[in-house]
Formats: structure tokens, sequence, C-alpha cells
């Protein structure tokens, strides 16, 4: 039913506003002394209109009524049948108008359109990108627009490998009081993205995007940070690193709103594992989805010890989790990670129509189905989330992964 009546309205929408922008002021019938000033206003708003950001169904169809009373009178069409759904919504927004004025509805057309532009920001026009990029991140490219805040992971010489300070990170701890502000924290990816989902969480946008910038999703964690040794020694690395990464999940664990990732490319490791927290997963033909945590003596994370299972049956699961086995696109959708492939050459303009319209729909309604599906499991995930987290910290202090990480970042310099 909402689907039809989505289609119903996307479908009439332009050509309202068309009929409304398109008829030339000398048709306006209006009285020549008493109305010049308020034709003009009309005109301006006319053409004001065409600027708006999309004021909704309901005030569409006001605008259209008082357009038509302005500039017709009162509705005396037939009323059309009841299957004619587009048209019979048109005639009954003019018919409500009675007998008002012509210069009434034009006044009211006028005041209607200065009320829109007034209160629809400078966010709502279309801006170029760089224009509409939210400051104070390094690492991500965040934007906000037509409903839609997207979070993109631009580290794209380095695959979008995800980087870590941690001795500021003991600030974090407790994850329920997270709450840093742009100035108070390091430029890090896991930082900057916990930072973005908090800030989606409370914007109003109705649906959150990660993706990542060039060839690859994202390579996983930046292994060099396990160079990075504070003189407070390895293991209190290790522990404030668990707690990041505990911090870090928790937020998708958390996040209130639908969250989709866009895996534009390759994914590695912790990206690929936290997509089981995501509600829906679209990749290019191009992506594969690869967890070699065996080769790099790790272990996994991102709830995937129990959402990969749940998701793929424990058999395929384990192929992915413990011996590494690196999947296509399609084979990670036949399996249920990837909700749908499309082909890389047509990827991004398939998507992002597609999430367009999602982000149309009623954000509150969405937002609830979402808080319904996850509120049942959350206690678990965070439990799950806690123990995966313990079992890296001691992991990242073993020799098997002391000695990955080692052959990774000499590997070039053996070449
Ligand atoms: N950590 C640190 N640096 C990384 C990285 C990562 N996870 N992924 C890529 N990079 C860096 C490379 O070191 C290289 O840096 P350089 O140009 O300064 O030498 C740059 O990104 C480009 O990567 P490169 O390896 O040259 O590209 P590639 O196409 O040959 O291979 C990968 C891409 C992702 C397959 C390869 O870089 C890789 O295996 N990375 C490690 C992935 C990983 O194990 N992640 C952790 C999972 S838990």
């Amino acid at each position: 039913m909402a689907g039809a009546a989505g289609r119903v309205v996307r479908r009439w929408y332009p050509s309202v506003l068309r009929s409304s922008l398109q008829v030339p002021a000398l048709q306006l019938h209006m009285s020549k002394t008493a109305m010049r000033a308020s034709q003009k206003d009309f005109e301006s708003a006319l053409s004001q209109v065409k600027r708006l950001k999309d004021p909704g169904n309901e005030v569409k169809l006001k605008l259209y009524a008082l357009y038509k009373q302005a500039t017709e009178g009162p509705c005396n069409t037939p009323k059309p049948g009841v299957f004619d759904l587009i048209n019979k919504a048109k005639w009954d927004a003019w018919n409500a108008l009675g007998s008002l004025p012509k210069e009434t509805a034009r006044q009211n057309y006028v005041d209607l359109v200065s009320g829109l532009s007034s209160s629809s920001d400078s966010s709502s026009q279309v801006k170029p990108e760089a224009d509409r990029k939210q400051p104070g991140y390094e690492t991500l490219v965040v934007t906000s627009e037509d409903s839609i805040t997207k979070i993109m992971m631009n580290r794209p010489a380095k695959k979008n490998a995800i980087t870590i300070q941690c001795l500021r990170v003991h600030k974090y701890q407790p994850s329920s009081s997270f709450s840093p502000t742009h100035s108070d924290v390091p430029s890090e990816m896991y930082n900057e993205i916990m930072l973005a989902l908090k800030a989606a969480s409370k914007d109003d946008s109705a649906i959150t995007v990660l993706t990542g910038n060039g060839d690859y999703y994202s390579s996983g964690n930046d292994l060099s940070n396990f160079t990075d040794i504070p003189p407070e020694g390895i293991e209190e690395k290790a522990k404030s690193s668990a707690i990041l990464l505990r911090d870090f999940v928790d937020c998708f664990i958390d996040f209130p709103k639908p969250l989709i990732a866009v895996v534009n490319g390759p994914a590695v490791g912790i990206s690929v594992t936290i997509l089981g927290l995501f509600d829906t997963v679209y990749a290019s033909s191009r992506a594969t989805f690869h967890t070699p945590f065996s080769h790099l003596g790790q272990s996994p994370e991102g709830c995937s010890s129990y959402t990969f299972p749940k998701i793929m049956g424990p058999a395929k699961a384990a192929e992915m989790l413990i011996f590494g086995k690196k999947l296509t696109a399609a084979e990670a959708c036949a399996q249920g990670l990837v909700t749908e492939v499309f082909p890389d050459s047509t990827f991004q303009k398939e998507v992002w129509t597609r999430l367009k319209a999602y982000s149309k729909l009623p954000p509150n309604a969405m937002r609830i189905s979402k808080q319904v599906i996850r509120n049942r499991e959350k206690e678990k995930l965070r439990a799950i989330n806690a123990e995966e987290s313990r079992a890296l910290q001691e992991r990242w202090l073993s020799d098997e992964c002391t000695n990955a990480v080692m052959n990774f970042l000499t590997r070039k310099a053996k070449l």
C-alpha cells in the first residue's frame, strides 16, 4: 500500500510543479491596479518553488491547490474516479479551498513559499559535494543530502585502511559516556567513524551510508597500528586497542537508524566483519570479502563470530573466519552477507537511485522497525563484542600476530 502511494506521488509531483511553474504571467487574470505587487510576488514565488528542497507530499498538494485557485478560481471540474488516485488527490486539495478569492489564494501561495524558503537552510539547496562536506574530519568525507548521511572512508592511497591512535583513546573508555567533540579527539579513522555515526544518529537524515573512496571499500585495520608502541608498553597498547575496538563495534550495534554499506570494492578484515551489523549491504560486482584472521595470528571481531554463522550457517562461516576464504560479491550474496550485487559499471548510479527512494520513506517508521529487529539481540551482541575484543587483546600480544604483521610491513623491502 505504502509502496503504491509512493509511486503515485513520484509520478505526479513533477507534473504538478511543471504545470504550476510554466504558466505565463499573462494567464494569471489579475486586476492590474490592485494586484500588480502581488502578481510580481506570485511570479517570484513560482520561480522560487523550483529551487526548494522537496517539501513533502502534503505541502506539494497545498501548493498545487493554491496555484489552481489563484489562477483559475474555485474548482469546477468533474471529480475524478476513485481509482484515479493522482487526480483525485489534486482535485480534493483544490476543491477544499471552496470559494477562496483568487487574490487570497495568490497571497497564501506567496506566504507558503516564503515560509518554506526561510525554513529550508542553505543545506537544502543542491551544492557541490565540496560545499556539502561536513568539516572536522581528516580521514573521512561526511555529507548529508536527500535525507541521507554518507560517511565515506577517505584514504584511497592506503586502500582505506582504518587507523587508530591508542594513547589518547584511554579517555573514552566507558562506551556509554563517549561524547567527544571534534576538537578533543585524535583525527584517526576509528575515532572519526565513531564521531560520524554519533552525529548521524542525531541528525535529521533518514538513513546512513558507509562507503569507501577509490578502488577499495577498506583493507581493514591499518597494520602499521601495531608498530606504534607507546612508552606505557605493548600490553597497555593492546588493552586500549581492545577498548577502542569494543566501543567502535558498539556504535554499530546501537546505531538507531537504517545503516547501509555501499561496498564499492574489495573489503578486508573488520570492514567485512561489521557487515553483519548493517541493515543492508549493496556490493559492486568487483567487491570481494576477505577475513584473513588466522593468517595474521588474530581472531574474528565485529560480532562476526555470532552474525556470520547465523547469516550463512556455521560451515560457511568457519571457512571464512577460521580459514580466511575470500568470497566474491556473488558468493557473499548467495550466502546472505550481501543484499544485492550491482554491475561495477552502473554500481553508483543504481545504488544511489535506490537509496534516494528509500530515504523518502517515513523516517520514524524505519527507525522503529530497525529497533524492533535489533533490540531483541542488543545485549547479546554487546556481550559477544566484549568477548571478541578480550580474545583479540591477547592475540595482539602473540608471536603469531607480531610475525604476520612484520611480514606484511616488510614485504616490499623483501621484493
Ligand atoms: N594496513 C596498512 N597499510 C595498508 C593496508 C593495511 N591494512 N592496506 C593497504 N595498505 C597500504 C600498503 O602498505 C601500500 O602502502 P604504500 O603505497 O605506502 O606501500 C598501499 O596501502 C597500497 O597497498 P598495496 O599493498 O600496494 O596494494 P595492493 O593492491 O597490492 O594490495 C591489499 C592491496 C589490501 C590486498 C594489501 O595491501 C593487503 O593485503 N593489505 C593488508 C590487508 C590486511 O591484512 N588487513 C588487516 C585485516 S585484519
